[in-house]
């Protein structure tokens, strides 16, 4: 039985011994007795419990992501490396520490090393840019008693000082991590349960068809919760990952396919090109650390109402390509989700990419993320439109989406036809806005009444009309 092999802060360190679902978190404090890296929420939400994971980048190199260690589960560290927030003061206050001392940046310190290595991520990674940035990179860290200032007068401070080269040790530590996870299909067994990490498509074939009743597992940021919240037993696991073949992003064709593994953050770049609201949109899709593990593939298969992304692909006409076993079928995003809880998935069929769009010279698009907070928080209302207008601005073509809506990612059939075939002008979104009382019954929940998701709703219609006509605004900066 093999153990798990990986790299704590720089010392090869094997696990065994402790169940596939064991966290990070869990194994750093309670087995290496690490402390530094605390628990705060166990639900990926505070980044109190951030560290630096690192892995080849299959250019000699690293990728480098911070994650949060309380929804990672152990098994998915096997030929990585995990710094702590130890590691990165062993030889005194790193400069970032410094300068969070320097600065007041920690009252009772419960949230700082979370900050310091979020920080000390981005640092890494160049993304503290500016004061915008460094806000963006500690948008998954909450701090309950210092206040945010001080933490980005530090995160900018960081920002300005140069990064150490360290590409000769990159490129030691990616040879030895490669050799830790080996080749093939690692497989990790505590009594009767069991971890799969395959890294090709047809291995994952092969192996969901020969165990449909495992449950796949992608960035955990769903899962892990399952986990840590529900207390589920978890049997059999297979980690979909490490699968090279679900990790790329292409283009072609006029077309983007990401895989389904593709992290938010590799599909945030893409997603930007093929319309800046998407990209404004899902940099306030969760926090970093999420967006870090979180996959495309996770978004969809997860079949949450209220996911970020499906609205958005649905109105972009986006495919959706499946695998089972040999065989293969794609079929139209908005038709894989039949209702709450079911989607158009049989047993042993996984997500293996999304078939995106690009959008031609006479389609306009945008995108609204509306939640009550800012940063880190799951919409009440996510829209997403896309028309195509002909030349004297008659809407010819009308693809409404949104979330939180109804109980799958939906469109709205009754205001798109109330749109077509008219000038895209106030008295048609009147129309479009009247008749999304007959395409949704929304609910109220924690997030929104069912009045407020209505209303907002047609008055995103609205917004996106006045942008259209070229009003200033700050696309998709609703919250
Ligand atoms: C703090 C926090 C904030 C969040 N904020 C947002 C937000 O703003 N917007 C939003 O939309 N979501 C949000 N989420 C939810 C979550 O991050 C996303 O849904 C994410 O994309 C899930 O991807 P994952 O790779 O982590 O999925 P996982 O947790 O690994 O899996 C999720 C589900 O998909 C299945 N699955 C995974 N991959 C495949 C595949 N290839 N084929 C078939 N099934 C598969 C799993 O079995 C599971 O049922 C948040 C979550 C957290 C913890
Ligand atoms: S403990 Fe809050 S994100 Fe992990
Ligand atoms: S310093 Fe107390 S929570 Fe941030």
């Amino acid at each position: 039985m093999a153990p798990v092999r990986f790299l704590l802060n720089g010392v090869e360190t094997s696990a065994e011994g402790i169940a596939p679902t064991t966290t990070a978190l869990s194994f750093l404090r309670y087995g290496a007795r690490l402390t530094g890296t605390k628990e705060g929420c166990a639900e990926g939400d505070c980044g109190a419990c951030t560290v630096l994971v690192s892995e080849p980048d299959g250019q000699g190199g690293l990728t480098r992501r911070a994650m949060n260690a309380c929804i990672l589960f152990v098994p998915a560290l096997h030929g990585r490396a995990v710094e702590t927030v130890e590691h990165l003061g062993r030889d005194g206050l790193h400069p970032l520490q410094a300068a969070m001392v320097e600065r007041h940046a920690s009252q009772c310190g419960f949230c700082t090393p979370g900050f310091v290595m979020q920080l000390y991520s981005g640092w890494l990674n160049g993304a503290l840019t500016d004061r915008q940035s460094v806000k963006d990179t500690i948008s998954g860290n909450l701090c309950r008693c210092t206040g945010y200032g001080p933490i980005v007068d530090a995160g900018v401070a960081l920002g300005a000082l140069p990064l150490p080269d360290t590409a000769e040790a990159d490129r030691a530590q990616a040879a030895q991590l490669s050799a830790l996870r080996g080749g093939g299909t690692f497989e990790y067994r505590h009594g009767d349960a069991v971890w799969f990490s395959p890294d090709n498509v047809d291995d994952l074939a092969d192996l969901y068809a020969s165990h449909p009743d495992a449950v796949l597992v992608a960035g955990a940021t769903d899962v892990g919760l399952w986990v840590t919240k529900q207390h589920r037993d978890l049997p059999v696991l297979i980690d979909v990952s490490r699968v090279a073949d679900l990790s790329m992003v292409e283009e072609a064709g006029g077309r983007f396919y990401f895989g389904a593994a593709v992290t938010h953050r590799a599909a945030l770049e893409a997603l930007a090109r093929i319309h800046p609201s998407l990209g404004a949109m899902m940099r306030r899709f969760a926090g970093a650390q999420v967006r870090n593990a979180g996959t495309v593939g996770g978004n969809i298969a997860n079949g949450s109402p209220i996911g970020d992304l499906p609205p958005a692909l649905i109105a972009l006409d986006a495919r959706l390509h499946l695998r089972r076993g040999d065989d293969a079928r794609s079929l139209p995003l908005e038709d894989f989700f039949l209702a709450y809880g079911r989607q158009d998935r049989a047993a042993g069929e996984f997500v293996a990419a999304v078939e995106v769009p690009e959008l031609s010279s006479d389609e306009r698009f945008g995108c609204y993320k509306v939640s009550k907070r800012s940063d880190s928080d799951i919409s009440a209302v996510l829209a997403a439109f896309r028309l195509r207008l002909a030349g004297d601005g008659t809407v010819t073509e009308a693809r409404l989406a949104y979330g939180g809506m109804a109980g799958t990612p939906a469109r709205a059939r009754a205001a798109e036809a109330a749109l077509i075939g008219r000038p895209f002008d106030a008295t048609t979104v009147a129309a479009a806005q009247a008749a999304l009382s007959q395409d949704f019954t929304p609910l109220t929940d924690m997030r929104a009444s069912a009045q407020y998701r209505l209303t907002v709703a047609g008055n995103l219609i609205e917004r996106f009309r006045l942008e259209l006509s070229g009003m200033p605004a700050t696309i998709g900066e609703v919250a």
